[in-house]
């Protein structure tokens, strides 16, 4: 056993200023967790929130469409509501699933998910369906460039991660474009890098040079955005940039001086190549379709 020589005064004085050390440490800890405590709580309310408007809207609808009392033409117009609504919950609740796994330290072993040849032109064309439902109230047209995109090779990619990527792009396009405005979506194949591109612009709410480099982070949301939908979380992007750095590939948006916004994803048509590409062979998800 070792004593030290420290007389008893300098030893009190040490134990002092560690006890009072510790206690900066734990109220610190203390604050931490109750922030994080309170962010949790604001963003399941956010979550309830955005989750029971389409389901709300669903409900009533189908009130409406049982009372008997509507003819074949609004039937017709109900029907579409309705599934426009539930293509927006899906797609909530999946952003919601994804993000409880992103919090968690774990983040990249809990998106394993097999790689699998992802033709983009083909699943964009599918997204643009199931979204253009909820841009008809506002007059909005989304479409497909066929030109380059439908050239362009399959990707290797974690499918049902993807297509939310681009599900959370197309839907903020959707929710912060200008009435009777339209939404373009395209894409082209670099053969030198072995990649595809695909961009999707469209013109609405302004997006400052300044902002871009935030609006990828966790809960950013524009003074705009949060004007016109107060509910939003300001989780789509930051999944989307998630997901696409787990691909290893490049996520960016580009504002232009006409008031449009182009974002770009661009994967490799090899798959992952670095040490992804390990995790994301290894088993599967539950984000299976
Ligand atoms: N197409 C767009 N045009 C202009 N600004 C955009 C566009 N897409 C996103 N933004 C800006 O980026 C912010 C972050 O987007 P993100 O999808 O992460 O969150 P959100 O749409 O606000 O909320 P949530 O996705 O939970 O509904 C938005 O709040 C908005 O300010
Ligand atoms: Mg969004």
């Amino acid at each position: 056993m070792s004593y030290s020589k420290k007389p008893l005064g300098q030893m009190s004085n040490d134990l002092a200023n560690r006890i009072r050390d510790l206690e900066r440490k734990n109220s610190f800890l203390h604050s931490e967790l109750e922030r994080v405590n309170r962010e949790r709580i604001e963003y399941l309310q956010n979550v309830s929130h955005q989750l029971v408007a389409p389901l709300n809207a669903i409900k009533w609808h189908i009130e409406n469409l049982t009372s008997g009392r509507v003819t074949l033409e609004r039937a017709k117009k109900v029907l579409r509501s309705i599934y426009s609504q539930s293509t927006l919950a899906v797609h909530l609740a999946k952003n919601f699933g994804l993000m409880s796994n992103l919090d968690a330290d774990h983040a990249l072993t809990a998106l394993k998910e097999p790689l699998e040849t992802v033709n983009l032109h083909r699943l964009l064309i599918n997204l643009a369906d199931d979204f253009q439902p909820l841009g008809w109230d506002k007059g909005l047209g989304i479409s497909v460039e066929d030109e380059s995109l439908a050239k362009a090779p399959d990707v290797l990619a974690m499918r049902p991660l993807i297509s939310q990527v681009f599900s959370n792009i197309i839907e903020n396009a959707v929710k912060y474009s200008d009435r009777d405005s339209k939404i373009m979506i395209d894409g082209s194949h670099d053969a030198t890098n072995h990649t595809v591109s695909v961009t999707v612009t469209n013109k609405g709410i302004p997006l400052m040079a300044e902002e871009v480099a935030k609006i990828f982070d966790r809960g950013y949301r524009t003074k705009e955005a949060k004007n016109l939908y107060p509910a939003g979380t300001g989780f789509g992007l930051y999944i989307a940039r998630r997901i696409v750095e787990i691909h290893e590939g490049r996520i960016a948006a580009y504002p232009d001086d006409s008031g449009r916004a182009t974002f770009e994803v661009t994967l490799s048509v090899r798959g992952l190549e670095g040490k992804a590409r390990q995790i994301a062979a290894k088993d599967s998800s539950p984000y299976r379709r």
